[in-house]
């Protein structure tokens, strides 16, 4: 059964539709479609998979298709370009659509070139990995990489829906699963014990992609999300919760090389030491941080940072973070299994330390 979550943004609130088979059922997805034109954006490991499904959805349309290559270090100016060649190139008017068929990196590209083109047209996002179904696609952060740091240029701009068919994520990668499973903990640590307590009991049945499981965290997530953007869209608050781990995480994934380590691998590994600072801060227990770790280790996900990032590395990369204010590093921290903050208002000889701690072989 599907059930419809709204991310209430006034008169750009729209809808998320969570539920198997949603693809095949062309009546949600041609319901969100602005004009006759549609250009399908995805990647070459998604369309044998999904881009006739999605096609044979918008039959009645002018479909066109954009087909980049996969992979995390195509996330950027080239590929968004390379999109708006493509709309250019067959002509596509304002009102057409872009529809957004893939995981985060097909996400936060379509989406920046909806964005662009012609100051903005209308965008659907069918999110097929978890990681996707559960944050990227909801929200309407878009954006592309550059060499000197991650999603650095980009642009608010939310869809006009959120479709999440459960049923492709039995092709999803093991990997890619926990992955996605890194930023369903991070909602129950920011903001919903409840939800972490859950998660703790039913870690294996969401490794094992039990439907019911996977399909409760996939909308207990979007109901954390829905909520925090429409009370912060453009993150001058709250939203910027969403972030605990990032500042950590986006270091190592540009420190060891676009895609080597995966958004959610490296976003669990910046909860762990997220957690560990806040422990030293004396705002988190030790027994909260052993859960947590505990916790994303039993998603599958690593737990300590790539020996080739030393605490140097770390402290000028971390330097680069979207949220570093008049120079003044920003973290989001813990008081809480379900209670984060954002302050620039710490120790910052207690960040040496940890960064020291969790570096393997105190490199
Ligand atoms: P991704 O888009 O690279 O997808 C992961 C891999 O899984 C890719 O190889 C993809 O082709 C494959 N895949 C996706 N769905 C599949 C399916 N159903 N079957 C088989 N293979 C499938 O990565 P991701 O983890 O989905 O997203 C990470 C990206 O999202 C990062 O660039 C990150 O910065 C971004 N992100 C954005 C936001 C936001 O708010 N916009 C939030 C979190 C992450
Ligand atoms: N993933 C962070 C955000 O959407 O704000």
């Amino acid at each position: 059964m599907s059930r419809i979550l709204t991310v209430d943004l006034g008169t750009r609130s729209y809808p998320i539709h969570i539920g198997p088979g949603l693809i095949d059922r062309p009546e949600i997805l041609t319901a969100r479609i602005a004009g006759p034109q549609v250009m399908v954006v995805t990647n070459d490991t998604l369309a044998p998979l999904y881009l006739e499904q999605v096609e044979r959805a918008l039959g009645a349309f002018q479909t066109a298709r954009v087909v980049l290559p996969d992979g995390e270090k195509y996330k950027t100016p080239d590929s968004w370009g390379r999109i708006l060649d493509e709309l250019l190139g067959h002509r596509y008017a304002r009102d057409c659509t872009l529809v957004a068929l893939g995981g985060g990196v097909i996400g936060d590209l379509a989406g920046f070139a909806a964005a662009c083109y012609q100051r903005g047209v209308a965008l659907v996002q069918l999110p097929t990995s978890l990681l996707a179904q559960v944050d990227s696609s909801v929200g309407g952060k878009t954006g592309v990489n550059h060499a000197l740091g991650k999603n650095m240029i980009g642009a608010f701009y939310q869809p006009r829906a959120v479709i999440a068919d459960t049923d492709t994520l039995r092709t999803l990668p093991d990997r890619e699963l926990a992955a996605g499973i890194a930023e369903v903990i991070k909602y129950g640590l920011i903001r919903d014990p409840e939800f972490f307590t859950w998660l703790e009991a039913n870690m294996d049945k969401l490794r094992a992609r039990d439907t019911d499981a996977l399909t409760y965290a996939i909308e207990r997530s979007c109901r954390n999300k829905a909520e925090v953007v429409a009370a912060d869209e453009l993150e001058t608050g709250e939203r910027a919760l969403l972030n605990l781990g990032h500042t950590f995480g986006h270091a190592i994934e540009t420190g060891v090389g676009y895609g080597a380590w995966l958004h959610g691998e490296a976003v669990g590994v910046g909860m762990c030491m997220a957690a560990d600072l806040s422990a030293r801060l004396d705002w988190l227990d030790t027994a909260s941080v052993r859960r947590i770790r505990s916790l994303i280790a039993a998603a599958g996900l690593p737990v300590t940072p790539p020996a080739e990032i030393g605490p140097v590395r770390f402290r000028e990369l971390m330097a680069r973070d979207k949220k570093t204010l008049d120079n003044r590093l920003r973290l989001v921290l813990l008081k809480n299994i379900g209670k984060a903050l954002v302050t620039a208002d710490f120790d910052s000889t207690k960040l040496d330390e940890m960064l020291v701690s969790s570096c393997p072989q105190g490199c």
